[in-house]
């Protein structure tokens, strides 16, 4: 067998006993049913008589968590059947759930309906019993191994759907046959919903309309490097991810099993980075919602809930529910939102805060800065409250974070650049008063001769030094000094070598090391997890292009490439075994080299690895950055690229833009032409007239 998953529909081909079969699933565009298109061919040289049968186990309790705890009750509530129109029907507390037409009936109680289109009906069955049979299991079914199908209706305990069909394939035939299954009513919304797509015409129109879908949002870059595994990254997998992640935050997934419904505040602000050039507009509206989740001290909600959020009306948390980073995380995504639209004017947008008031985006921005320089513990670094980026860890309510205060200090500079483009010079230099303030503390307190410290916890102590037994050097705090640029030059090139010396492993960058085995878990509740894993000196993958920006903002791309290459899932194609998990999506961790599995990959789809990962990519290392006025192009790649081209969408414009690399160099823009004219610098103008311009760029030393 084969499986190929495409933009949103998976493939299943299996060659058995001279029968070729290839099952094409998907959900159309706004629709609650679900297409599985088979197609089946006789390749053999004689004449075949065929039993097929499709099957889908329903739940029966729509509620996740009834459905764990209170099995016993949830098998007596559902029924089955096959209705005049030849649908199954599966119907939950039926007595209870008069047939409105609709597709919404209640959370614990939807019904579900299957049909099955070209070809007739032999028989039916609806009871999971009586399909597999006694002491059977789903690897010899009854129905199958004997051929017929039993016509059963449950009445309790667990249903199925199975509709049977049969037919004989002359040598080389093919025939296809389409089944439909669905959410709401089979007498009222199946028989409207299968009226209307049950045939293979509507499947393939519905087919080629989701595909076309999912491509124009992939089509905001399409790009060329000698690497084919970056670019199929970068062209499909890497930024489908984000966008799956947009849609799903850590919500549903095979490992998040669907209780958590809110929005994460910081994971949910991140991943925006991932998405802005693909869907600018959903994620400004995204960006409203997390800011209507600010409340008017500045902090967070830990979590938005997007149907019953009320702004102006939230609750506000209890003091010590607050993180630390949690509203730090608007100085990233913001300005990915307003470069990438030029939308400034989104700066002046009022808003409401989530318990009282409202005010405009940018005093927003300001009330989030407040927050943090209000809480500033004895040493003038943010304190690290519930949590900073790091859910692990514990400094006590006024232990200091200077991951967070890196955080900070870069909010400060970007506060003060949109203060600069607004006419506010008044913020513009509170901004940088208060950096140079922040300066000084990050100086005096955490730089500890090779590397930045970890944090301050509330009674003193200093983690991450080189006394430290066990987290000695931590990753964020490094890479973190130089994206937020308060490391000097020396501090960023000693941290940076720190990094490489301490933290770099085959599969990635440690999140810290050594892993912390006698730390109390008062302070770091990483000690919870077997080292070399998550927190506790595992991969942790979200931060991996944290890492290789910083790299690029070294000037180092072979360093960004190596550190790219590490984390990104296709690198591993021809070792799947090792990462194990989907060779196409990010996973949250990686099993580092202080654990026996080194390599072994975690939690995959939901995780802000996709977001950093894309976005390190593609404005650090391939350097397509948008900025207010235009398109930056500033690349930072591995010296043994020669070139690489790519197509930029960039505010209804297409950018065709090829780096040339004549000498062998990481970076270093030393020429540009835009459609053949010379352009003064690397930026290529907004608003240019026409729709479609070519770039050529060249590197050099
Ligand atoms: C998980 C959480 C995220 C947190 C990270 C590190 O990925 O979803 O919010 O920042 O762990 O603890």
């Amino acid at each position: 067998s084969t499986c190929r998953h495409g933009t949103a529909y998976s493939v299943i081909e299996s060659h058995y006993s001279e029968i070729l079969t290839e099952t094409t699933y998907f959900v159309p565009l706004e629709q609650k049913f679900e297409y599985w298109r088979l197609k089946i061919t006789n390749e053999s040289q004689r004449r075949r008589e065929l039993s097929i049968f499709s099957f889908c186990e329903f739940t029966n309790q729509w509620d996740t968590f009834q459905d764990r705890v209170n099995l016993q009750y949830s098998l007596f509530i559902v029924r089955g059947e096959l209705t005049g129109e030849n649908l199954l029907r599966i119907a939950i507390q039926d007595n209870l759930t008069p047939d409105t037409g609709g597709d919404f009936i209640s959370d614990i109680a939807r019904h579900c309906w299957m049909g099955m289109a070209e070809a007739p009906i032999d028989g039916f069955d609806t009871s999971r019993e009586a399909f597999l049979g006694l002491y059977r299991g789903y690897h010899n079914p009854l129905v199958v191994e004997s051929g017929r199908s039993t016509n059963s209706k449950a009445y309790g305990d667990n249903a199925c759907g199975s509709l049977a069909t049969s037919g004989s394939l002359q040598p080389g035939e093919t025939r296809e046959i389409l089944i439909l299954l669905g959410i709401g009513d089979a007498h009222t919304v199946g028989k409207r919903t299968f009226a209307e797509f049950g045939s293979l015409e509507q499947a393939d129109a519905e087919l080629e309309k989701l595909k076309t879908h999912w491509h124009a949002q992939l089509e905001s870059l399409r790009v060329d490097t000698p690497d084919a595994d970056l670019n199929h990254t970068i062209n499909v997998w890497g930024l489908y991810n984000c966008l799956v992640n947009f849609a799903w935050s850590r919500s549903a997934s095979l490992v998040y099993n669907g209780e958590r419904d809110g929005l994460g505040f910081r994971d949910s602000v991140q991943d925006i980075l991932g998405v802005a050039a693909a869907i600018p507009e959903p994620a400004r509206e995204r960006l409203e919602l997390m800011l209507t989740g600010q409340l008017s001290n500045g902090g967070a909600m830990p979590i938005v809930r997007p149907f019953e959020h009320n702004p102006g009306h939230e609750e506000a948390p209890h003091p010590d529910e607050y993180r630390s980073d949690d509203c730090l995380w608007f100085f990233n995504a913001l300005p990915a939102y307003v470069n990438e639209t030029g939308d400034l004017d989104f700066y002046n947008k009022m808003l409401p805060y989530a318990d009282r008031g409202e005010a405009t985006v940018f005093d927003h921005l300001r009330r989030a800065l407040d927050f943090n320089l209000e809480r500033s513990g004895v040493n003038g670094l943010p304190c690290g409250l519930s949590a900073d980026w790091n859910d692990t860890l514990r400094l006590g309510y006024h232990g200091e974070s200077l991951f967070v205060a890196f955080q900070l200090r870069l909010g400060l500079a970007t506060y003060a650049e949109i203060a600069e483009r607004l006419g506010k010079p008044g913020q513009k230099s509170w901004a940088l008063a208060e950096q140079k303030k922040l300066d000084a503390s990050i100086q005096a307190c955490a730089w500890d001769g090779e590397w930045f410290i970890w944090a301050i916890g509330e009674d003193g102590t200093v983690y991450g030094t080189q006394d430290s037994e066990e987290g000695q050097v931590y990753l964020n705090t490094q890479v973190w000094s130089v994206i937020s640029e308060a490391a000097t030059a020396d501090q960023s090139a000693r941290c940076m070598r720190t990094v490489h010396e301490r933290l770099a492993t085959p599969y990635g960058l440690m999140l810290c090391a050594p892993p912390v085995i006698k730390t109390s878990i008062d302070v770091m509740r990483a000690v919870v997890f077997n080292p070399g894993i998550k927190e506790n000196a595992g991969i942790f993958n979200h931060t991996q292009g944290w890492g290789v920006m910083a790299a690029c903002m070294l000037g180092d791309g072979d360093r960004a490439y190596e550190y790219y290459r590490a984390s990104m899932p296709a690198a591993y194609n021809d070792r799947a075994e090792l990462r194990q998990i989907e060779p196409y999506v990010q996973g949250q961790t990686t099993y580092s080299t202080y654990s026996p599995r080194g390599g072994n990959s975690r939690t995959s789809w939901l995780t802000g690895a996709a977001a950093w990962s894309y976005f390190s990519a593609t404005q650090y290392i391939l350097g397509i950055k948008p900025e207010v006025d235009g398109l930056r192009i500033d690349p930072c790649i591995p010296s043994s690229w020669n070139s690489f081209s790519a197509v930029r969408r960039f505010r209804n414009q297409s950018f065709h833009i090829t780096v040339h690399n004549p000498h062998g160099v990481c970076k270093g823009v030393v020429r540009m032409l835009i459609d053949g004219e010379q352009a003064a610098g690397n930026l290529v103008p907004a608003g240019l007239p026409g729709k479609e311009h070519q770039v050529d760029v060249w590197l050099g030393p």
